[in-house]
């Protein structure tokens, strides 16, 4: 009996349309977010490439064409198919440099170190693999994880838009998914801008930022360790002379009076509470300056968002744009709030 090579169906699924010229840029961009559906072949017609994807709800795809189509099946070698594992159940895992993230739902968690050691076939770049244990909690906003295959170690060197960030994922939040959010500001931000960069984790938005524009950023830490790689990550990317890593609580540092009517820019990604920061921060805007706030709101309630995000600010100003990030849960989405102070 002839052996079927794999077990995938030649079936209708999601795909990212683009012009041929964009095919390859584009799906090195969507392997690197964990989101290219490595079951199923790319395919092109004269004009076009269509890149098949596991999902559409991914804030990268959002403005992007989207088509069903039908993709063949992509040969794999027998035996390290996803499938055979159940591994399409458990398609959210983040790669962070080279550590993979995975969430894995409690009954399959029998099954956990075999699901490493899969994803370690299926993506040659990943050394060590771990499991979510818990949400993201606390002020630090880190995560629980638990080792399950490959190299036990936490520390990595994450890629991204040209820079390299140094990051401890079981001591400091980082997370691959805001990539297209640092890109949407990146292509904002003009030469001479002051930037404040708060709640900055490891420094991924200045430093991004600092690459490409000659500004001044001080990004602000309250996590002793996310502090760490910020400045060491500002060192690694030769931009040390434009971000200035301050390690505190937000509330704290801005009291400076260095920073009164200071920023042309400030970013705020806590969207667990960063609203309620707003009235702390006022003060450090210039008249025109653009704050990029990010909240958590039930789905339709987006509006709300924007109208208490203006009033704890405190001063006159407009929502310039507002667009779901991410969904969070069910019935709640991510959101960022574009604000220009008057
Ligand atoms: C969601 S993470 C974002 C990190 C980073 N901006 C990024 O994109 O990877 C929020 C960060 O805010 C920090 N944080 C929480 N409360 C803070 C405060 N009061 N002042 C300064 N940083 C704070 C946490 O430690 C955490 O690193």
């Amino acid at each position: 009996m002839k052996r079927s090579k794999t077990n995938v169906q030649h079936s209708i699924a999601f795909g990212l349309k683009v012009c041929r010229k964009d095919g390859e840029p584009t799906r090195r961009k969507l392997a690197e977010l964990g989101i290219l559906d490595n079951s199923r072949a790319i395919k092109s017609d004269s004009t076009h490439v269509y890149l098949p994807i596991i999902t559409k709800d991914h804030p990268y795809l959002e403005g992007r064409e989207i088509v069903e189509a039908e993709f063949k099946p992509r040969e794999q070698k027998p035996g390290t198919l996803a499938e055979s594992l159940g591994l399409k159940d458990i398609r959210s895992f983040d790669i962070i440099g080279d550590i993979a993230i995975i969430e894995i739902p409690d009954e399959l968690r029998s099954m956990e170190s075999e699901i490493g050691n899969m994803l370690l076939k299926l993506h040659k770049g990943v050394k060590a693999v771990f499991a979510k244990d818990s949400s993201v909690m606390g002020d630090y906003r880190v995560r629980g994880v638990r080792h399950i295959a490959g190299e036990h170690r936490t520390e990595t060197i994450h890629k991204e838009h040209g820079c390299k960030f140094k990051v401890d994922v079981s001591k400091v939040y980082f997370s691959p998914r805001l990539s297209h959010e640092r890109e949407r500001i990146l292509a904002q931000v003009k030469d001479g801008e002051h930037i404040l960069a708060l709640f900055s984790g490891v420094a991924p938005f200045p430093i991004i930022i600092a690459k490409e524009r000659n500004v001044i950023a001080y990004s602000i830490e309250l996590n002793p360790e996310g502090h760490k790689y910020a400045l060491e990550n500002a060192r690694l990317n030769k931009v040390d002379g434009k971000v200035f890593p301050i390690h505190g609580d937000v509330r704290e540092v801005l009291k400076d009076k260095r920073f009164i009517s200071w920023a042309d820019r400030i970013i705020m990604p806590l969207p667990k509470d960063a609203l309620g920061f707003l009235p702390y921060v006022s003060h450090a805007a210039k008249s025109g300056c653009i704050i990029h706030v990010y909240g958590f709101a039930q789905k339709g309630k987006e509006q709300e968002l924007c109208n208490q995000a203006l009033a704890l600010l405190g001063r006159p100003a407009e929502v310039i744009y507002a667009r779901r990030v991410r969904t969070y849960s069910p019935d709640t989405d991510q959101f960022v709030i574009d604000i220009r102070v008057l």
